[in-house]
């Protein structure tokens, strides 16, 4: 065994075949000591591989239950860091690619949600009057400034339980970083659309007035999924011209106009769900992620599976995860080398632990 870690790039020239090889050796040879997480987003060739799959609210709550020495988290960096977070000590969670994040996690940050948060206590008492909510789909620190403020995370499966558990506590919630999760929940939940406001980080006060806030039930953080947010409601309309029969299935981070023209909403995990469970000869049109709605194509030849939008929407940064990367991480972990580690410091991860295990209580 070497102490030095075999470097990726002796992978990069690897062809998928002898990744598929080696990923399955290397896997053998770990056995119960290494727990692969995939979500439903990642690429096939890594896909094949996972222990578990799901949507992120079902693999964070893998990732607190499992015994495994090593979480090797197949997805972005803040899952990673949700299962490092829910993990023991002693377990080590693993992103293959470290250059796998989420471009609508990196729109809020610790520094404009602790402006925005200082800007709202200017104009209202925030901490008798606002419950701040932030999506799983953000950095650790935001889900601690959580914590430390009374507040929770959610995850797009349970983001309504979530919100009702916030209303219960505080008349207003803070949302971020998606605005499209908030508004198509609160707005399932009763809440109408004059009720809630967005906050832009890149403006004074928000861009809104004090009269603005003060009506607000819902204050909505100028953020989103630049996947998501590709699919729109004409898309649904011309495909629907043509096939009347179409059911039309979305992921709430979907815009405000699509979720209302399709016939379910819901996660990852529920649109798998949704489609399996469905009648043979039943079209569905899905507004999310390529992989995945191909995925389902293939997976249930007998009931039509449709993409919703005409161009190309993959998320560039769960295609990351390459089998070369899976290959290069399992190997360096048959010879004991740990590479890609994503550790949270202890007192950020205490804090986001806290407002974590709130929404898994939540959701149970
Ligand atoms: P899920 O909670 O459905 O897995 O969604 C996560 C995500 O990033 C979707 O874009
Ligand atoms: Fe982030 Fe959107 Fe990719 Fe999900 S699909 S990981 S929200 S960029």
């Amino acid at each position: 065994m070497s102490a030095v870690a075999v470097p990726i790039e002796q992978y990069a020239l690897l062809d998928d075949e002898e990744c598929q090889i080696r990923i399955e050796r290397a896997k053998a040879r770990l056995g119960d000591r290494v727990l692969i997480l995939g979500h439903h987003y990642q690429r096939d060739e890594v896909f094949r591989h996972a222990d578990v799959t799901g949507d992120s609210l079902k693999l964070s709550q893998q990732a607190a239950r499992s015994g495994a020495r090593y979480i090797v988290f197949c997805g972005v960096h803040f899952m990673a860091e949700v299962a490092d977070i829910l993990s023991r000590p002693d377990q080590v969670s693993i992103l293959p690619d470290l250059a796998a994040g989420c471009s609508m996690a990196d729109m809020a940050d610790r520094v404009n949600v602790q402006r925005a948060w200082d800007q709202l206590a200017a104009l209202i008492d925030v901490e008798a009057r606002v419950t701040p909510v932030t999506y799983i789909n953000s950095a650790a620190d935001l889900k601690a400034f959580c914590a430390r403020h009374g507040g929770i995370v959610c995850t797009s499966s349970n983001a309504r339980a979530v919100l009702e558990w916030a209303w219960a506590r505080r008349e207003k919630v803070l949302f971020f970083p998606d605005q499209h999760l908030g508004r198509n929940t609160a707005y399932d939940m009763g809440v109408p659309l004059e009720d809630m406001v967005v906050w832009d980080p890149f403006q004074p006060q928000g861009g809104l007035s004090r009269e603005a806030v003060e009506r607000a039930r819902l204050i909505l953080w100028k953020g989103h999924c630049s996947v998501h947010q590709m699919f729109r409601p004409e898309h649904i309309d011309r495909f629907k011209a043509q096939h009347p029969d179409t059911r039309v299935i979305a992921h709430p981070e979907c815009s405000f106009e699509v979720c209302r023209k399709a016939d379910h909403v819901g996660s990852t995990e529920y649109i798998v769900k949704t489609i399996a469970a469905s009648a043979p000869g039943t079209r569905w049109l899905v507004g999310t992620e390529l992989n995945l709605v191909n995925r389902l194509a293939r997976r249930f030849p007998d009931r039509p599976v449709h993409f919703m939008a005409p161009t190309v929407c993959m998320c560039s940064t769960m295609f990351r995860t390459d089998p070369q990367h899976l290959a290069w991480v399992l190997e360096n972990l048959v010879e004991d080398r740990v590479v890609n580690a994503i550790r949270v410091p202890e007192e950020t991860a205490a804090l986001a632990r806290l407002a974590l295990e709130r929404m898994l209580e939540v959701s149970a």
